[in-house]
């Protein structure tokens, strides 16, 4: 995990790189049956999966920058999106913090992307990657840690936690309810990370930080890593979101823009109508728009050797 100490400025960038590697081997889902099982279901839940205008816009910018090819690298890979795009010709990289999350592509790599570049299965592409592509998680109520009603039971175990499973004709045995992996409780109909996993969110995820200076900080510290993946002259490609909730506007667009300029000469900020925007309860409290920045690296190397 990601708590060493690590030195940050006042926006979050690290001052120093610690160098602690951050890969955790696969591990089962904690509390929960074989993790093959609930694949299908934790797909299904994913509540922030890259949507088609998403995508189609990504698409339409890189081919008018002629990035055609190359490694596309996403450090929040969530259920895998990004590897759509190999069937336009690029190759794709994905890091993902949750293990179930990770597991719903094999070619997601669990790891933390506040250490990207220490990941085994990245090291030999630091310094490599045309176009960071990605959708961090934007701190939002998705983000909140909220499991589902504590008062009712899930359907399928009836609150036990525990399904039968058929060893063979005759015997059976029980495991982790597949559904509500072991918690026994309904699953509730809002959609959220937490929610998702049946569990809490892994301690470094963005994906349980509300916006703020905690979220602030985690963000940076991946900008930082991943502008060290990226080769001199590569691009950044970051969809995220503001929004608005009971204290007003909260500017996670605008920070990641100003974060993204630190690294990159900004090349472009896109507004991107989704279906979520305006649509359902709520509509009128939604931003209008998600957006995509896009930006570019410095194309020199330095004397050091450093790409950037
Ligand atoms: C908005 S979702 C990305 C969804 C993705 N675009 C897709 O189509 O599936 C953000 C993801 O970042 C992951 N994440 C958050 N913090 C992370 C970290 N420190 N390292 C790696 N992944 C992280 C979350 O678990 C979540 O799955």
């Amino acid at each position: 995990m990601t708590d060493e100490p690590v030195t940050l400025d006042d926006d979050g960038f690290v001052v120093e790189d610690t160098g602690v590697p951050s890969h955790r081997s696969p591990a089962p889902a904690p509390g929960s049956g074989p993790l093959a099982d609930r694949i299908d279901q934790i797909r299904r839940d994913f509540p922030a999966r890259y949507s088609a205008p998403i995508i189609d816009q990504i698409r339409v910018e890189l081919r008018s920058r002629l990035i055609t090819d190359g490694t596309l690298l996403d450090p929040f890979c969530g259920v895998g999106g990004i590897h759509v795009l190999r069937d336009d010709g690029y190759d794709t990289l994905g890091v993902e913090i949750e293990p179930e999350f990770a597991a719903c592509d094999a070619r997601t790599t669990e790891g933390d992307s506040t250490r990207i570049t220490s990941i085994p299965a990245m090291k030999d592409h630091v310094g490599r990657v045309r176009a960071i592509v990605t959708s961090p998680a934007y701190g939002n109520r998705f983000s909140d840690g909220y499991l589902g009603s504590d008062n009712e039971k899930c359907r399928r175990c009836n609150g036990s936690g525990q399904e039968p499973v058929a060893v063979n004709a005759v015997n059976s045995a029980t495991r982790d309810c597949t559904m509500c992996g072991a918690t026994g409780k309904a699953k509730s109909k809002r959609r959220g990370y937490a929610i998702a996993l049946g569990r809490r969110t892994s301690p470094n995820s963005g994906g349980g930080m509300a916006w703020g200076p905690r979220y602030r900080s985690m963000h940076g510290e991946v900008i930082q890593q991943c502008d060290r993946m990226l080769e001199p002259g590569g691009w950044w490609m970051v969809n995220v979101s503001s929004f608005l909730n009971t204290d007003g506007y909260q500017p996670v667009m605008e920070w990641w823009l100003g974060a993204i300029a630190r690294v990159a000469r900004v090349d472009g900020l896109v507004a991107i109508e989704t279906r979520r925007m305006k649509h359902g309860q709520n509509g009128d409290r939604r931003v209008p728009a998600e957006h995509l920045i896009i930006a570019r690296s410095p194309t020199t190397i330095d004397v050091s050797g450093d790409p950037r």
